[in-house]
């Protein structure tokens, strides 16, 4: 049969279906009723089930009976033996906030949720390299971290429900990547279990490791198509003894390209984050909060610029240096530079609380792109004009698109287009894809920057990867999970 939610996708008549016997297995392996929840021989089980098959947007809707918990990666390796076995397709799932529909099933395949494994298994203060349980909450490493004097080196608006295994299933990028780098070059080592049972132990603590292929990368990135990930080893930087972050209103994109090119120039080695959102980005934040805007007047387009260092007095004196000169030179039309904790965090507010204010509004097309800087924000400008010239944008209910918005990691080239509707529906949806992946492969560009494919771009890769990259990364699959179980339906 097909799911209503993806008509073009047909379930793999080679899975087998969860039993009552299975669920036997699963119970006893496990320990129900805390490791298994189980809609298969219990019929009142669907409510409780239901957070596991829906995503965090609401889109993306599985039909799974069976959410498996296990709590090591013995556990693990036991539940995926079975299931390679008896050919049951599974989801790995950490804390279900991707964005692109990968962490929950398509159909029923079962989930198999990180949440049990959630220990630090250790610290070292003097490398700084964590390691932890792939279920630990990024909040929770980073407050361990914290108290210790020593910080994550990821840091995102879902910070408080995602974990790890998630993080670097998905290769997350985040609101510090211009400082701290991707998590291709900070996790030091990875443990997985393969779809047969096998663990894969690449858990190395070492900064350096030229011993052949570094196997670990593979699963950093391949959301659940591998493997699934149960510790990471992750090089964590001292925390810094002083942060500080500045709010801009600027009249053009122009400007704030030159803001950006400023920034790195005179901030240099203590910028820590330079993120934009545009007006219409920011007063949606305002509708959804109703708090008061930071600046008086407002802007087509806001930065965010954010230091950290290890001198506040020296730090202080640069961004302020910094903000006299890009107002006195007429880069930005306003500034403020948060004073306390509290305006550091109200400032913040207004750049991660922008997801969340668009879930409030319907749904929302979300493209989270990479592009060269110069064109970066034309795309939010030619998909705005497109949807209009097509009579979908408009203020009042019978328009189906309500805001065309635009925000992302600037310091990364890296843009979140965002299409805002009433509801879901398919006119809107073929006036915007393929349209906005041609556009950006024409520029050479990204499909996905950071979210991943899942199921939601599955069908687009081929604008971002060509044939040989294609039929390599299909090898690969088929060597480590020749059943095709793990988190099939996705992007491979
Ligand atoms: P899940 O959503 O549970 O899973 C994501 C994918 O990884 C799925 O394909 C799943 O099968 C796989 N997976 C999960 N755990 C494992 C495992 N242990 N082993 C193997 N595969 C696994 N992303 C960014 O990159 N940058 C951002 O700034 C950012 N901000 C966000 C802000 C908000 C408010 C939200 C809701 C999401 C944001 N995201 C961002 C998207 C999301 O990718 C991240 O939140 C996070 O990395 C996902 O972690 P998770 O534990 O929730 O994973
Ligand atoms: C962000 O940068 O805010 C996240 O990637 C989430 C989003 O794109 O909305
Ligand atoms: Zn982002």
């Amino acid at each position: 049969y097909t799911s209503d939610a993806y008509p073009n996708i047909k379930r793999n008549p080679n899975f087998a279906q969860v039993t009552a016997e299975d669920v036997r297995f699963f119970q006893e392996l496990l320990g129900a009723p805390s490791a298994v929840v189980d809609g298969v021989t219990s019929d009142n089980a669907a409510d409780d089930i239901e957070p596991f098959n829906s995503d965090w947007m609401r889109k993306y809707r599985g039909h799974t009976r069976l959410v498996l918990k296990p709590k090591d990666k013995d556990e693990i390796s036991a539940v995926l033996r079975y299931c390679n076995e008896k050919k049951l397709a599974v989801v790995p799932q950490g804390g279900n906030t991707g964005l692109v529909g990968g962490s929950v099933p398509v159909f029923d395949e079962i989930v198999i949720n990180t949440s049990r494994m959630n220990q630090i298994r250790s610290f070292d203060e003097a490398s700084g390299v964590l390691v932890a349980d792939a279920g630990v909450i990024l909040e929770v490493a980073d407050q361990y971290l914290a108290e210790r004097e020593h910080l994550f080196p990821l840091d995102l608006g879902a910070k408080g429900s995602c974990h790890l295994g998630g993080n670097v299933a998905t290769n997350a990028g985040g609101l510090r990547l211009l400082r701290y780098g991707s998590l291709h070059g900070s996790v030091l080592g990875v443990e997985a279990v393969l779809a047969d049972g096998t663990v894969v132990d690449a858990l190395s603590t070492l900064r350096k490791n030229n011993t052949g292929y570094d196997l670990k990368q593979l699963f950093i990135g391949a959301e659940g198509t591998l493997g699934i990930i149960t510790g990471v080893a992750v090089q964590c930087p001292p925390r810094p003894k002083a942060v500080n972050v500045a709010y801009f209103g600027l009249e053009s994109y122009d400007q704030v390209r030159a803001a950006f090119r400023e920034a790195k120039g005179q901030l240099s080695e203590i910028l820590s984050a330079f993120e934009l959102m545009d007006g219409r980005s920011q007063r949606l934040v305002h509708e959804s909060t109703g708090n008061k805007y930071p600046l008086e007047g407002e802007y087509p387009f806001y930065c965010l610029v954010e230091t950290s260092g290890s001198n506040g007095e020296h730090d202080l004196a640069k961004l302020e240096a910094f903000l006299e000169h890009i107002l006195g030179e007429g880069i930005v039309a306003d500034g403020v530079l948060a004073q306390d904790e509290t305006q550091f965090q109200a400032i913040w507010r207004w750049r991660e609380g922008i997801t969340e204010a668009l879930s409030h509004l319907g749904g929302t097309y979300k493209y989270d792109v990479s592009i060269p800087l110069t064109d970066l924000y034309q795309l939010v400008d030619d998909t705005r004009d497109r949807l209009t010239s097509l009579g979908l944008v408009g203020e009042d209910d019978s328009y189906p698109v309500r805001a065309v918005v635009g925000y992302g990691h600037m310091g990364d080239s890296n843009l979140h287009l965002n299409v805002a509707v009433r509801q879901y529906s398919k006119e809107v949806e073929k006036a915007i894809e393929p349209w906005v992946y041609e556009w950006i492969a024409q520029r050479n560009g990204s499909i996905s920057a950071e979210h991943g494919l899942g199921v939601a771009k599955k069908e687009f890769i081929g604008y971002s990867q060509n044939e040989t990259n294609l039929k390599l990364m299909k090898q690969l699959k088929a060597l480590y999970d020749p059943n095709g179980i793990m988190n099939p339906y996705k992007y491979i």
